[in-house]
């Protein structure tokens, strides 16, 4: 049975990814993350290991369990946009130098890596409606005082030493660029005014749930392509079973169709709650200044639709159209935190 080191288990993709290996029974899995409450729950299943460790401060025990793995699956980031404005130079440190490190172990211990890269590293697209192309597309930031980008360039700065390593050192690796998951237990829900400010879907929830108004940035102008978490789990799932065509390639992860302005999208998410709910909604919009709600260096992508010709050449298509996304993980909530 072979072994996956999974980093950054106990995120929002994480917990998902854990949960159906685990249901299929196939790989021997360590999870390493220095959360684990999304995956309490399964803690005590049968091949699941979990490692409690910060892979900032760690060494030689960090450096063993890549050893012993055939497989190492990097999803330790800060991703959160908010997070990008708030602490830069920490994004850097964690989303660059320290999943460097992990690619280094992978290349000395002779590894298969699959890093989890972004989207975001395509950064603008002047609202160009061509899907996005992993080998062919431009990646087009804006200028430095828009701390924003910050993300977007540590992480394509990481996959541009993947490629170098996989060419002049022999790194075996995969680079995944995730469009804009959705589903349950995604970041943290929020009161008005918190000052920790989640992903747009939870922040949304949160104001349905809680009934204080969706902060809309910058007129909710910008477009987000959104996938299910189960048919973007599908897609990692097939991406591990079908190591030889995936090696050394990028992939481009999203649901192609599903694709909204946020403006539109508090507007689909009101009216889902509400059907759900059975109650009707009143004054739950408010727009707010990019600048003021995240602080000062926020711009926004514009737009970005995902081409996914080599996961649909390996057999995936997405199974959740946009309401369908909205309904399942709207209704999760409602169930779970109303
Ligand atoms: P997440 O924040 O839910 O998960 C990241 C996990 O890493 C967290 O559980 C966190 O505790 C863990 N972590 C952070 N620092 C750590 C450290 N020093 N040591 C050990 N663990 C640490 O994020 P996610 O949404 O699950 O995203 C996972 C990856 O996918 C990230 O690399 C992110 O950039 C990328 N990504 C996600 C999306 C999406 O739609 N969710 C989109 C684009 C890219
Ligand atoms: C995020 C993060 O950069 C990464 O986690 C990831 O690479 C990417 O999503 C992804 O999921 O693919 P972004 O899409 O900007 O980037 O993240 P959100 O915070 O979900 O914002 C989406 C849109 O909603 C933006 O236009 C933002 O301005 C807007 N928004 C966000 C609101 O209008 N209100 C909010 O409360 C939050």
């Amino acid at each position: 049975m072979k072994k996956i080191c999974i980093l950054g288990a106990g995120g929002f993709i994480g917990s998902h990814l854990v949960k159906k290996l685990i249901r299929t029974s196939e790989f021997n899995i360590t999870c390493v993350d220095i959360t684990k409450q999304k995956i309490e729950k399964i803690a005590g299943s049968k091949g699941f290991n979990f490692v409690n460790l910060d892979i900032r401060k760690s060494g030689d025990d960090f450096e063993s369990l890549i050893k012993e793995s055939d497989i190492v699956i990097d999803l330790i980031a800060y991703a959160n946009p908010d997070l990008y404005i708030k602490i830069p130079l920490k994004v850097v440190e964690l989303n660059l130098f320290e999943n460097l490190k992990v690619a280094d172990y992978c290349e000395k211990y002779n590894k298969w890596l699959i890093q989890f890269s972004t989207c975001e590293v395509y950064g603008k697209s002047d609202g160009s409606t061509n899907p996005l192309n992993p080998d062919t597309s431009d990646c087009i930031l804006g200028p430095i005082r828009n701390q924003r980008w910050i993300y977007s360039c540590a992480k394509q700065l990481l996959e541009r030493m993947l490629y170098a390593k996989g060419v002049y050192n022999n790194l075996q690796y995969t680079i995944i660029r995730p469009f804009n998951f959705v589903g349950p237990e995604m970041d943290f829900l929020v009161e008005d005014n918190s000052k920790d400010i989640p992903r747009v879907f939870p922040g949304f929830i949160s104001s349905l749930l809680k009934g204080f108004s969706m902060k809309i940035v910058d007129m909710g102008e910008n477009y987000r392509t959104w996938t299910y978490i189960d048919d973007a789990i599908d897609a990692i799932y097939l991406i591990l079973k079908n190591e030889k065509q995936v090696r050394n390639e990028i992939l481009n992860i999203g649901s192609y169709g599903n694709e909204i302005k946020v403006y539109e999208l508090a507007i689909l998410m009101k009216e889902i709650f509400e059907q759900i709910t059975n109650k009707k909604i009143y004054e739950c919009i408010e727009f707010v200044d990019g600048e003021k709600f995240y602080g000062k260096g926020y711009e926004d992508c514009d737009r970005r639709i995902p081409d996914t010709f080599k996961l649909n050449e390996l057999g995936w298509k997405a199974n959740y159209n946009l309401y369908d996304t909205m309904h399942t993980t709207i209704n999760y909530y409602v169930k779970n935190y109303s």
